[in-house]
């Protein structure tokens, strides 16, 4: 290749539409022209000639999409008009209801639809001034967002600047921002490599890599986009249709060609569905339905909305991907309080964007429910959970040899006894010093949900336990530089990152320590519990069965779980040892609002709400002295009911002494 030399603007402009034609050749088409490290040299003669002209430097320049500066959080910006969700529909008798509500709501059945794939990934607001790409901000609350404008410009497929004649001063634009699966899947297997928790699906993998504070680090993960949208599109297109021609034009990512359709009927949407649901295994990226538009935009306003969702469009969302395959063992998984998991050894294969080998049998009640037998040809599905589990068994394809399982009578791990808890479906190993359960424990106690120790997994933490580095938690705070260089590939970032975390853990709030303790039966909730009563750790160890029943929401079983734990002289050793290391246990915050008429009362969240996450709902009734519990009985007095509200809502409906509220009932109460 002859090396470019940029001598005049004109060559740095070339230079730059060069560089773009690349980018749409290895990001868009996959299929480069030119080597890395060619790429890599008219990069920088690029940046050279930029650097020695910084005032004309042009906005499309490709070195614009990765800033230098790591943001310390992201600002706040407001959705110039509000992003909505759909309203889903999972079956075609559901869709034609959408349908008709459509066409009585226009009084004419002369509608065209235009159906489009539902993204999986993470919602988009990009707003280009004078065509240039100037903020990006996320769904956020739907009315205000993140500004992830630095993530946003890594997007390659992404112009910086519009190029065309008639673009508008101000162009806001709507999308999803997605991963592929296969680069989901190379960064799963470089996290597993370092210890790291992987991404459950290519959707929380976006969505977390939109949140990254160092846009380099994002631009590694080379996230994509398609729109699908324009905010008060009316004044610039007339129907859905024409918007994916408008933003063709202005090279604005769209789907496919294939992958969007004008339909005048519920036949032909149907028929669109079916079409897309037969080729999603082949998309190089993860739906997870459709989503069908009036076309028309004008009719669009005269349709309006239903609380939070627009009447003139609904998903039509697809069955969980399932896969076929075989199962070459069950072996036993033995957890952190010791209970023994049947697991479905499979051979592999790739379902929803990952390989899969391994899925879960839950306990052996469920294996004869279902008779799942070793080399049993088996149906697996992958939902919104990480694990994905065996739906059934192909008995047409049986072996005669196919095997019944029985669960184990002696641990596999350290071979105690296994014990069978009465009014409990699970087994237990006996042996409370069981490594298998010691090893688990302890990555629980650094997991994202207990003490949060980052860069401290499961790849990681069994190298410190196997070495003998770490034995119980309190040791995780006795590391040092020495210990931790003995661990394979570890250097002295790596140490220092994972020092720095461990030091940045121990300031914690009573109830993340206590959730992390593991104590059985123990999880979030009893842990808000416990820490609001008690508030402080001396305080619990010393409570007693009577005391602790009186503590709304914890009952017998888990009191006397809580009890034997700190009867345990180990236990409390334990404790004094992460006192003596350098954790200090953060008191909870006193209630401010006692006196509302929150104050005692019980609440039940069930659904998605548009203004607050769960847990910051959770809070603020917490707050005001009222607590939450994830189930529905004669205690709840309130039912806080979202977007989809789940069975609760419908078991809520028949208790006449729970108050039902909306979301807008909740903002005024609070
Ligand atoms: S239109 C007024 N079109 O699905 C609704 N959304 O619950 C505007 N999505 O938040 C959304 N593909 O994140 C629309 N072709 C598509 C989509 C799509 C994926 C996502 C989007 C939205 C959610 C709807």
């Amino acid at each position: 290749m002859i090396k470019k030399q940029i001598k005049t603007q004109k060559d740095y402009i070339d230079l730059i539409n060069e560089l773009i034609e690349h980018d749409k050749h290895y990001y868009i088409e996959c299929k480069p022209v030119i080597s890395d490290y060619e790429y890599d040299l008219l990069m920088k003669e690029l940046e050279k000639w930029e650097k020695d002209h910084p005032d004309l430097i042009l906005e499309n320049s490709p070195s614009k999409r990765v800033s230098e500066a790591i943001t310390q959080g992201f600002k706040h910006g407001e959705h110039i008009s509000l992003m909505l969700s759909l309203a889903n529909t999972y079956s075609k008798d559901e869709l034609g209801d959408f349908i008709n509500r459509v066409y009585k709501l226009l009084e004419t059945e002369n509608v065209k639809f235009c159906a489009e794939l539902k993204m999986d990934g993470t919602a988009i607001s990009i707003r280009y001034e004078k065509g240039v790409l100037t903020r990006a901000l996320t769904r956020g609350n739907g009315k205000v967002g993140d500004d992830v404008t630095a993530n946003v410009k890594t997007i390659k497929s992404l112009p910086l600047k519009l190029q065309g004649l008639d673009i508008p001063d101000v162009l806001e634009i709507r999308g999803e921002v997605f991963m592929h699966k296969k680069t989901f899947q190379n960064l799963n297997i470089i996290r597993q490599e370092e210890g790291l928790e992987v991404f459950a699906n290519p959707r929380n993998a976006a969505a977390g890599s939109l949140k990254l504070l160092d846009p380099k680090e994002v631009s590694k993960r080379r996230l994509d986009i398609v729109c699908y949208g324009i905010a008060e599109a009316e004044s610039i297109v007339s129907s859905q249709f024409e918007m994916h021609k408008y933003f063709k034009k202005l090279k604005i990512p769209i789907s496919d060609e294939k992958h969007f359709k004008l339909c005048s009927s519920l036949e032909e949407i149907v028929e669109f569905a079916d079409y897309i649901d037969s080729q999603r295994k082949n998309l190089p990226f993860e739906i997870d339905g459709i989503v069908i538009k009036v076309d028309d935009l004008r009719l669009h306003k005269k349709l309006g909305f239903t609380g939070k969702h627009p009447r003139y469009a609904a998903a039509y969302k697809f069955q969980p991907e399932q896969a076929t395959t075989e199962i070459l063992d069950i072996t036993i998984q033995v957890g952190r309080t010791g209970v023994l998991t049947p697991v479905a050894e499979l051979k592999p294969v790739f379902l929803a964007g990952s390989t899969i080998s391994r899925a879960t049998l839950h306990n052996q009640d469920e294996i004869m429910r279902k008779d799942i037998r070793i080399g049993d040809v088996v149906t697996i599905e992958k939902g919104g959970d990480v694990i994905p589990k065996v739906v059934s068994v192909d008995f047409s394809k049986r072996k005669k040899d196919a095997k019944i399982f029985h669960m184990p009578k002696k641990c596999p791990v350290c071979l105690s006894d296994v014990e069978h808890i009465e009014n409990e479906v699970a087994v237990r190993c006996s042996n409370p010093n069981c490594s298998g359960q010691t090893l688990k424990k302890l990555i629980y106690f650094a997991s994202k949900e207990a003490m949060d120790i980052e860069h401290l997994g499961i790849k990681v933490m069994g190298a410190l336990f196997e070495k003998g580095l770490v034995k119980r938690p309190s040791d995780i705070y006795l590391l040092d530089e020495s210990q931790l260089s003995t661990l394979e590939g570890f250097k002295e970032k790596s140490i220092k990152n994972l020092l720095d975390s461990i030091e940045k853990s121990k300031k914690c709030p009573l109830s993340k320590f206590l959730m992390a303790l593991g104590i059985k039966y123990v999880g979030k909730e009893t842990a808000d519990l416990l820490a609001d009563y008690a508030k402080d750790i001396k305080t619990l160890t010393h409570l007693k069965k009577e005391d602790l029943v009186t503590i709304e929401g914890i009952g017998e079983k888990v009191a006397d779980s809580i009890v034997s734990y700190f009867e345990d002289e180990n236990n409390l050793k334990e404790i004094e040892k992460f006192v003596k290391n350098g954790i200090e246990i953060q008191k909870p915050k006193e209630k401010k609002h006692f006196g509302h008429v929150f104050s005692g009362k019980t609440f039940v969240l069930t659904g998605s709400l548009e203004n607050f996450t769960r847990s910051e709902a959770a809070n603020l009734i917490k707050e005001r002295g009222g607590k939450t519990s994830s189930t529905v009985s004669n205690n709840t007095d309130y039912v806080l009911v979202g977007e989809d509200p789940g069975s609760k809502y419908e078991k809520a409906k028949k208790i006449k002494t729970i108050t039902i509220l909306s979301e807008e009932d909740f903002k005024s109460l609070l």
